[in-house]
């Protein structure tokens, strides 16, 4: 874990970036990074921060967004290194567990998923509100899924999440209307990470299957780019809703296929 407090360049702008240790996250801290960013990178598995640390020079923190306690952490870290002038939390912790139908809904995956896209992402964005408000010029950006919007066979637990965390962001909107904050929200299509789809299945074999014959998925760095344009854009531009999916994919469900891709 990085240590050294620093001092806040007041022209620089600061990010806390969850799920940073892997997939959307990692690409999108070493990206804010590369553009002068000052980032929190966050997530709980240590010694891959510790990884992004070395490579980046970011910030890190091991963070439970399940815990109360843990985010408490976060809180005073983010307060240690930024003071007053936290500009963006970038939520990208979250995930789906297996691919069982409604009628065999696995009730324990389907708490785990909502505990993280949904409590854990309301939970952070909660205690980090007042440093975002301070700074006067603050973005929440949402990484939800186009899962969120689209109902798909297998799809019911994780559908349900990430439609609650996009109502969330939603809701926020509203709430914060009139105050210097961006809600902005990026809805990703089939993303090709390391991890996501092994998260998911459990299974290496089961997880490249998914990206079998399919044309250019996503990455990580993709999606980095997108979040990257809507921080960077001139502040009074707010990107509410963007879904970005590979060329090869026009619906959840639907995606094209080719032998020998
Ligand atoms: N890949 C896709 O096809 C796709 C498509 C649409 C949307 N998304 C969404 O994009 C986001 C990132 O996906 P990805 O593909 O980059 O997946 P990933 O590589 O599995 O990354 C998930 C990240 O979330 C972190 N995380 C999980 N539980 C956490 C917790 N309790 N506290 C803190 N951090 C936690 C993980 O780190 P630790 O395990 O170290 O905590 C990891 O860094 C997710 O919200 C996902 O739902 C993905």
């Amino acid at each position: 874990m990085t240590t050294a407090n620093s001092t806040q360049d007041p022209s620089r702008l600061t990010a806390v970036v969850t799920g940073a240790s892997s997939g959307i996250g990692r690409a999108t801290a070493r990206r804010l990074v590369e553009e002068g960013w000052h980032v929190l990178a966050v997530a709980r598995r240590e010694d891959r921060l510790e990884e992004l640390a070395a490579e980046t020079g970011c910030e890190v923190l091991a963070v439970d967004i399940t815990a109360d306690d843990s985010v408490d952490r976060l809180v005073a870290r983010a307060r240690e290194l930024f003071g007053s002038g936290l500009n963006a939390v970038v939520h990208v912790a979250g995930g789906a567990l297996g691919v069982e139908t409604a009628a065999e809904a696995d009730l324990e995956k389907w708490q785990r998923m909502y505990d993280i896209n949904v409590l854990g992402t309301v939970r952070v964005t909660r205690a980090l509100l007042p440093a975002l408000r301070e700074s006067g010029r603050g973005d929440l950006l949402f990484v939800t899924s186009v899962a969120g919007h689209e109902a798909y066979p297998g799809g019911s637990g994780y559908n349900a999440a990430k439609a609650g965390e996009h109502m969330l962001a939603g809701a926020l909107r509203l709430e914060l209307n009139g105050e210097r904050i961006r809600v902005i929200e990026i809805a990703p299509g089939m993303v090709r990470t390391e991890e996501f789809s092994l998260v998911r299945l459990g299974d290496q074999d089961a997880a490249d299957a998914v990206y079998d014959g399919v044309e250019q998925p996503l990455t990580a760095e993709d999606c980095a780019d997108v979040i990257s344009y809507a921080l960077n854009a001139p502040h009074h531009v707010n990107l509410d809703l963007v879904m970005v999916r590979p060329l090869a994919q026009a619906a959840a469900h639907r995606v094209a296929r080719h032998q020998g891709v």
